[in-house]
């Protein structure tokens, strides 16, 4: 369950956001065209909880047309710094401010968990034509790759979750 707190505290580290978040491998939208069936060239697409941009830049330079879709004040000003020729509408996924029928696909690139699905679902499937697809995406980590795997650790010392798991585990049947 998250909070509108959380939801919009992205806005304060915008610019923090835009200079250091990673973007997405040229595989991640080859496998959003196989699966979706569809080629970006061309797709009326709404990139939902856009953020600065990183989804909607891909998507972009695949030749979509995409409309981006942010909550957020900071996020939605820093996008308009970075893709200034981009149709940006403010909103969020709960209450899609499109057309209904209007989109060939709608992406979330790690927004999706900041949704109501309740309501995100069928909005989805409103602003969708028929046969149109929902691309949700989020990066995770390799634990494979050592130094990966050792930073988790210290990422999960630091914030206790060995303990929490522990009290879990003891607190059961
Ligand atoms: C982790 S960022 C992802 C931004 C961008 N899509 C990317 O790939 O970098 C999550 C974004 O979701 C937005 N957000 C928060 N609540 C939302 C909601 N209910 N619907 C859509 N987006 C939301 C935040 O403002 C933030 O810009």
């Amino acid at each position: 369950m998250t909070t509108p707190a959380q939801a919009r505290s992205f806005d304060a580290a915008a610019a923090v956001y835009a200079a250091n978040r990673p973007s997405y491998p040229p595989a991640l939208l080859d496998a959003v065209e196989e699966l979706a069936g569809l080629r970006l060239a061309g797709s009326r697409v709404a990139d939902v909880g856009a953020g600065t941009g990183l989804g909607t830049a891909l998507l972009r330079a695949r030749g979509a047309r995409v409309t981006a879709v942010e909550p957020g004040d900071g996020m939605a000003a820093q996008l308009r710094r970075t893709l200034p020729g981009v149709p940006l509408v403010r909103g969020d996924g709960d209450r899609l401010p499109l057309r209904s029928g209007s989109c060939d696909l709608v992406t979330y690139a790690q927004a999706w968990h900041w949704t109501d699905p309740e309501r995100s679902v069928p909005e989805a499937r409103r602003v969708l034509r028929p046969g149109g697809a929902l691309a949700l995406w989020w990066n995770d980590s390799d634990a494979t790759v050592p130094w990966v795997a050792a930073q988790d650790a210290r990422l999960r010392h630091f914030f206790g979750a060995e303990e929490t798991a522990a009290a879990q585990d003891g607190g059961g049947p």
